[in-house]
């Protein structure tokens, strides 16, 4: 199929784009003197632009398409369930997409976490269960905890709530005040760990859990609702757990009567080579958010799987969770996660993930010999490659340094060779990759080269 526009097409689409559409994250002025970029199709693990050109998805859009592209069937599940019941609400009612989905998705999670809340998006899994964690506890009778413990840097989302759960106070500042109770503690950056446990990662761990008990203490052991974390940890440049931390926090969580909360919305679906990161961490959630992958992005969708235990208030009498949005579990979405989950089952996605991530990871490492590379991590299909202006010393750049090397270079110049994958600075600077699960050593030889080039380009730029 041809994608190519004609350069009249891409003109008027420019022009609109400039002229009407608000991209999210973005400093519209950047493209002022410049095209917006504009993706046209997607092919497995490929997208094309207007004028054809050729772009390694190494980001899975914004770790989303699991399956890759232009999946017929998951698309055909959408357009039969349109024309059957396009929508109907979850208010009040059912319909036999969401239940099934439920049911499927209740029978691949851990333990006993076996009731989904649909929801639109992966902020409002979020928001919806630190919403029930607040009412849950007022109804057992432990109105005053209200407080979620969360990890620095750690991103959950960008409504209200899930912001004020967020670690990042760069896009906190703006929208401050915001609902009060989130608490932070420090993330699990073994390259960036204090001096006293930097050369023991276990210990790092240990204490790294226990800051968690410190916060709750300090907070009032009564005051504290739930834990947020996320397998492993996005923003900062994938954070992997380092060994035993899930187990302690587990155990705290317990001591204390506080929930945990799996944010799943990326590491779930695939991304560690597991339905679910908690299973690859080895630790019971008592609620997992999820979004992202459960779909594939063929359409939107979030949710939450709770434990049984945290229904059972609502279960009785009058009790209501008393929180709702009109596009959750949409009709078109639950079918098309169907969908998706078959593709997951019939070719062996986590299969492929586990045989190929030592590969991805050997293949990555690779990049350590340029000066500019200081840490490699990461786990599944899901890599952070933090950049350093000293190897030797770790020394980070500064944020003018940080601000031409990641904005004014790195981001066009992977993007203009053809990888898409993510350079940020909300930490310190790191590339982010997390390519679609299809992905083999042909997509991970294309990757490094590219990098390879990108980044020695950029040393020179310092
Ligand atoms: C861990 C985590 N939680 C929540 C969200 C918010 O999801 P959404 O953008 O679908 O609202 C994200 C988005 O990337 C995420 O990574």
């Amino acid at each position: 199929m041809s994608t190519a526009y004609t350069n009249d097409e891409i003109a008027a689409l420019q022009e609109k784009a400039k002229r009407h559409l608000w991209l999210h994250f973005t400093r519209m002025s950047s493209y002022a003197d410049s095209d917006v970029p504009v993706i046209v199709r997607g092919e497995g693990q490929y997208v094309y632009d207007q004028r054809g050109k050729r772009y390694l998805d190494g980001l899975a859009g914004l770790f989303v398409s699991q399956i890759g592209h232009g999946r017929t069937e998951v698309a055909e599940a959408g357009a039969r369930q349109a024309s059957e019941l396009a929508y109907f609400p979850l208010w009040s009612y059912a319909h036999p997409q969401a239940i099934e989905l439920a049911d499927r998705l209740s029978a691949m999670a851990p333990g006993d976490l076996n009731r989904v809340f649909f929801t639109g998006s992966g902020s409002e899994a979020v928001e919806s269960a630190w919403k029930l964690a607040k009412q849950y506890f007022k109804a057992i009778g432990q109105p005053n905890r209200y407080k979620v413990i969360s990890r620095s840097i750690a991103y959950h989302g960008t409504s209200m709530g899930a912001l004020a759960i967020t670690g990042l106070p760069g896009i906190k500042e703006p929208f401050e005040p915001l609902p009060p109770g989130g608490v932070r503690v420090p993330n699990t950056n073994f390259y960036r760990a204090p001096e006293f446990v930097a050369d023991d990662i276990e210990a790092f761990g240990i204490w790294a859990a226990d800051e968690i008990e410190r916060a709750i203490l300090r907070e009032g052991e009564d005051s504290v609702a739930a834990v947020f974390l996320e397998p492993l940890q996005n923003s900062g440049g994938c954070f992997p757990p380092p060994p035993g931390y899930f187990q302690r926090v587990r155990e705290i969580c317990d001591r204390y009567g506080v929930l945990l909360v799996s944010d799943e919305v990326i590491c779930a679906f695939g991304r560690l080579g597991y339905y679910f990161g908690s299973e690859r961490y080895g630790y019971q959630p008592d609620i997992i958010t999820f979004a992202k992958g459960v779909t594939s992005g063929y359409a939107p969708l979030g949710g939450m799987l709770v434990r049984d235990a945290l229904m059972e208030p609502f279960s009785q009498g009058q009790s209501t969770f008393l929180h709702g949005v009109t596009f959750a579990g949409h009709p078109v979405s639950c079918a098309v996660a169907m969908a998706n989950l078959d593709v997951f089952e019939k070719e062996d996605l986590l299969g492929n993930v586990r045989a190929n991530e030592a590969a991805f990871r050997a293949t990555l490492e690779k990049l350590n010999d340029l000066p500019i590379v200081g840490d490699v991590r990461g786990d599944g299909y899901f890599y952070g490659i933090e950049l350093v202006k000293d190897k030797t010393s770790r020394q980070t750049f500064n944020d003018d340094e940080s601000e031409r090397l990641l904005r004014g270079f790195l981001s066009h110049a992977l993007f203009d060779a053809g990888l898409i994958c993510r350079a940020d600075d909300r930490g310190d600077p790191v590339i982010q990759l997390s390519p679609p699960l299809t992905c083999t050593q042909e997509h991970f030889d294309e990757m490094e080269q590219i990098l390879r080039a990108v980044l020695s380009q950029a040393w020179t730029k310092i």
